[in-house]
């Protein structure tokens, strides 16, 4: 029989891989005052194989300004900045440990001091990829950053304390890089910020233990402009930081379940591990796999929703659909529904 590209072992620096069906970061507003929850451990683990490899949702670096705390959006999000998160952070870690797979930890700044496109006010793309207004984004002062950049250290170390094999910065959806600073120009210097913190987590954890989460930094997808040329010029820098991957959402089309394929020119930028997400199936997946187009596939719903979906995919199985009023976990009383009560293979077949 011939292999299922996705199915395939890789090796990602340290990491020996059985296969390339990577669970994306998946916010699931689950984290009752920002504390990892026991249903987590369930959770991850229910989506953790023998070498596969799991991104955790994002975790926030530092505590946010009062009015996001208290809002729906963010209240239930995991953060990774005090020992109580460290702790309520191990047995999770463990689990998916337990279970045979590498677990990451993905790190994210969305306080009002570091910015997000200020040119760009509103409106931006949520992770589902619905319009969501930010307040008043601005951009990080010079002062500021080095405090920023340390937080992201700081979690960072945290997270490998926890025990996750390694983190992932978030630099997509437009947090985090561009005009890092004030007055600056040009391509070195609007992502001067975004390098700093890339510099301090390797010096802190390893480039080996560390990827970095990026987009096009456009919504539209053109992929051409500066947008795309600032991407690009960060992509190849994080190559002289040894970073182990450069993991890339394809620009969105709006309304279709379809993978745009414009990776291309950051794969071939990167000398580390290539992972593609977005809009991928079973097919794409393994057709960029096949072609060489990407290292690793991330599935996002299609892994929210099944739990054994790299199985589904050796049998060519049928799989769940999601349910978009469960993705966030806010508001619903019975935490179980929509996170970790999807069924399994053996429960439908
Ligand atoms: C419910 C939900 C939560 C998400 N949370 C995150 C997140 O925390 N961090 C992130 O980088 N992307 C996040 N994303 C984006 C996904 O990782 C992925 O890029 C997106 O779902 C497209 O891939 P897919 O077509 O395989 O679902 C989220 C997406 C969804 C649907």
């Amino acid at each position: 029989m011939k292999p299922i590209p996705l199915l395939t072992p890789y090796k990602m620096g340290e990491f020996q891989l059985s296969h390339r069906v990577v669970l994306a970061p998946l916010s699931r507003l689950r984290s009752y005052g920002g504390v990892p929850q026991p249903h987590a451990a369930v959770y991850y683990s229910q989506r953790a194989t023998p070498g596969g490899f799991l991104i955790s949702e994002a975790t926030l670096v530092s505590g946010l300004p009062q009015g996001r705390q208290e809002s729906s959006s963010f209240r239930d999000v995991p953060g990774i900045w005090a020992q109580e998160h460290v702790e309520a952070w191990r047995p999770v870690v463990d689990a998916v440990h337990a279970k045979g797979a590498v677990f990451f930890c993905q790190l994210w700044h969305v306080g009002d001091r570091v910015v997000v496109r200020p040119q760009q006010v509103s409106p931006q793309m949520s992770f589902d990829g619905r319009r969501e207004e930010l307040s008043s984004p601005r951009r990080v002062t010079a002062e500021e950053a080095p405090l920023v950049v340390d937080w992201f250290r700081r979690a960072a170390r945290n997270a490998v304390d926890a025990g996750f094999d390694g983190v992932e910065i978030l630099g997509a959806n437009g947090y985090f890089v561009d005009d890092g600073h004030v007055g600056s120009a040009g391509l070195e210097s609007r992502c001067r910020f975004a390098m700093e913190v890339v510099d301090a987590v390797a010096r802190e954890v390893g480039g080996h233990r560390m990827g970095v989460c990026m987009d096009q930094f456009t919504t539209t997808g053109t992929g051409t402009g500066e947008e795309h040329a600032l991407a690009l010029h960060v992509v190849s820098r994080l190559n002289d930081h040894g970073v182990l991957y450069c993991h890339m959402i394809e620009p969105r089309i709006e309304g279709r379940r379809h993978v745009s394929r414009q990776l291309l020119p950051f794969r071939e930028a990167f000398e580390g591990t290539f992972i593609a997400n977005g809009g991928y199936g079973r097919e794409e997946g393994d057709a960029a796999v096949g072609e060489g187009y990407a290292d690793l596939v991330a599935y996002g719903r299609l892994f929210l929703a099944n739990p054994d979906l790299p199985r589904r995919f050796e049998l060519a199985a049928p799989l769940n659909d999601c349910n978009r009023a469960t993705f966030y976990g806010a508001g619903h009383t019975d935490t179980a529904v929509g996170y970790t009560d999807y069924p399994f293979l053996d429960r439908v077949m």
